[in-house]
Parts: structure tokens; sequence; C-alpha cells
């Protein structure tokens, strides 16, 4: 059955975004056909485009997306024809009308949940699960501690906001104006910082601390807040650094972790820690829960036509969106 998705043909800039017809065949064995209602836009989008995650070419995009899975293949028990269903997941191809692809990673979808707001939600929703809540300093995080997390007003970053106050967190978030701080603000954290006006966010962090600084950092901006994010901790401290928007981290000399305080590092990925259909259902079923209660709601910014793919990738790198953007099929 002839389909659309979208392809890259070489990596680069938004311009390799093409909108071309493909073939999706049946599913095998371990497989599903899905057709989307809605794809999430995320980061990793555009590390595959570009060619920061080298992709196998030509590439398909997209780790998230939501829909109505239409053909099951043998061996899949949890997933039947007519089922509404989202994931996040491997490999690449979400940005598509219909896909075939491995059912260990899709999940139904609770009533509550529409499909935009699944497709919105998967990948970013299960990455602040690993992170709020198995990515922890020693001793976890106690109702009333602080974390900083960067890029709060982003697709993970709202979520996150949300999510600590529900655990009780204080959560410092920073963000890349003053109309993002406040929109962290809304959604939950207690402190937010404009980290391009306040260039020196470590000192900021201090103060709000009370000098202490914080029991963990979750970084995903890299380049531009590493060394930052290292002087914000206390000592002891977590520096998960999970992404690179701004560029990857720099190399740097662990006797560095010594001198900073006896400080930890991690570079989590979320499909580590989706590795297998059990962990996914355990984080997505926590995830559901979030969401279907009103705890954690899901901000869609935009939405774009999957034609128009390009000029999602645009805005996400111009750090134009505040919270989540979806493409629709
Ligand atoms: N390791 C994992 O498991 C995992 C999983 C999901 C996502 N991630 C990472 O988490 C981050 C957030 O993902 P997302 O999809 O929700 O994106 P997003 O936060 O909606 O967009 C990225 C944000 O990064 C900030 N940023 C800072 N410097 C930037 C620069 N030089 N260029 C572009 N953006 C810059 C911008 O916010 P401000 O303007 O407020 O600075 C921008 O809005 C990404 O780095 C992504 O790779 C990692």
């Amino acid at each position: 059955m002839s389909e659309k998705a979208v392809v890259i043909e070489a990596p680069g800039g938004a311009e390799q975004l093409k909108l071309m017809d493909v073939e999706v065949g049946a599913p095998g064995p371990g497989e599903i056909r899905i057709r989307h209602e809605a794809c999430g836009l995320n980061y990793i989008d555009v590390y595959h485009r570009n060619g920061t995650y080298a992709l196998p070419l030509p590439a398909r995009l997209g780790m998230e997306g939501a829909g109505i899975v239409e053909a099951v293949g043998e061996g899949v028990a949890h997933l039947k024809v007519g089922d509404r269903a989202a994931y996040a997941s491997n490999p690449p191809g979400a940005y598509a009308t219909a896909r075939v692809m491995p059912a260990k990673c899709v999940l139904r979808l609770p009533d509550a949940i529409d499909f935009e707001t699944a497709a919105a939600m998967m990948l970013k929703g299960l990455t602040v699960q690993y992170l709020l809540r198995k990515t922890l300093p020693q001793g976890g995080l106690q109702p009333g501690d602080f974390v900083l997390f960067h890029a709060a007003a982003g697709g993970v970053g709202l979520i996150a906001c949300q999510w600590a106050r529900a655990l009780g967190l204080q959560l410092i978030g920073t963000a890349g104006s003053d109309e993002k701080c406040q929109l962290a603000l809304d959604n939950g954290a207690t402190h937010a910082i404009n980290y391009r006006r306040d260039k020196d966010f470590a000192a900021k962090v201090r103060e709000i601390t009370g000098g202490r600084g914080v029991k963990v950092v979750y970084d995903s901006v890299g380049a531009d807040t590493w060394e930052g994010s290292l002087n914000s901790l206390t000592p002891f401290g977590l520096l998960a650094s999970f992404g690179g928007a701004s560029g990857p981290v720099p190399p740097f000399s662990v006797s560095t972790l010594a001198a900073k305080g006896s400080i930890y590092v991690t570079r989590p990925t979320l499909f580590t820690h989706i590795a297998t259909r059990e962990a996914t259902q355990a984080m997505g079923d926590e995830l559901f829960e979030m969401v279907a209660s009103g705890q954690v709601s899901i901000r869609i910014d935009k939405r774009y036509a999957l034609a128009d793919a390009a000029q999602s990738h645009r805005d996400l790198e111009a750090r134009q969106l505040l919270g989540s953007a979806v493409l629709l099929p």
C-alpha cells in the first residue's frame, strides 16, 4: 500500500526533509502496522536529520506517534487490530501516515488520552519518568529538595515542571526568555532563571538554595550549560546530562568531578530504559496515570501538517516552541 513518509536522503538542514510516497507492507513477527493520527516532534529528530546521530540513508524520521493498530504480526499478544495505541520507539519512522514497527514499545492508549496528546507526550513523558523517578542522587530525592532543570519550558521541560510539583520537589527551571520562565512557573517550577540574560545561572542557583546548591541537575542543553551545571551542585550531587541542544558537552577531565565536590555524572538515554516490553509498560502506566489524573497536562504549542515538517524543525531549532508540537498526517 502506498503511504506518505518524511524522508532524508542526506544529513543537513531542515530543507532535507521531504514528504515521499513509500510502501508500507504487512507486519512480520513481533511487529504491528499502525495508522497514525498524530506524530510527535522531538529534538532527537533534529540530531537524526543533521547527522549528530548518524542514520543509514535514506532514512525516515520521528520516534513518537499515536494511532490505530491496523495489523498485528505473529507473536504479538498485547495489541489487536483496532486498538488505540501510542509509542516512543526506535527505529525512526513516525513522520508518516502509517508504518510497520516493532510492537515491543507500543502501548494501548487509555480512552482518557486523545491521540494528539499521546503523540506529544510519549517520548518526552517517559523521559521525565525515568529522570525524576530513576535518575537520582545518592539517597534519592525527598519533598522539598531542590533540582535544577534546564530548558524548563520545552517539551520535556514543561512535563518535568508538573511532575516535580506532584513529587513535592522545588524545581529551579532555566529558560531562554521571560515568557518561557513564566510558563515554567505556571506549570510548577518554584523558581525560574532566564539563562540568556543571567548567564551565571549557577550564582542564581546558589542564591536560591542559600548557598548549598542542588542535589541534581537535569541538563539537556549540553555545551552552553555544562560548566554552570557543575557549579550548581551540592557535594555528592548528580549531573544527569541527557542531551545537547546547544551542542555536545566538551571533553572534561575526571578530576574536575573531585574538584567540584565528589560529584557524579551520568549520560542516560530513554532507549536503555525502554529496552523491554515490561519496563516500557510499567513506565507508560505511570505516565498515563499522571496525565489521566490531571497532575500533568500536555501543552501542544503548534500543529503542523506532515508536509510542513521542515518548518517544525526550523521553529524547534530557533527555540520558538513552548512545550510540545505535533505533526498531523
Ligand atoms: N537522553 C534522553 O533520553 C532524551 C530523551 C528526550 C529528550 N532528550 C533531550 O531533551 C532535550 C529536550 O527535548 P525536547 O524534544 O523536549 O526539546 P525542547 O526542550 O522543546 O527544545 C529544546 C530547547 O532547548 C533549549 N536550547 C538551549 N540552547 C539551545 C540552542 N543553542 N539551540 C536550540 N535549543 C536550545 C531551548 O529552550 P530555551 O530557549 O528555553 O533555552 C529549546 O526550546 C533535547 O536536548 C533532547 O535531545 C533526551
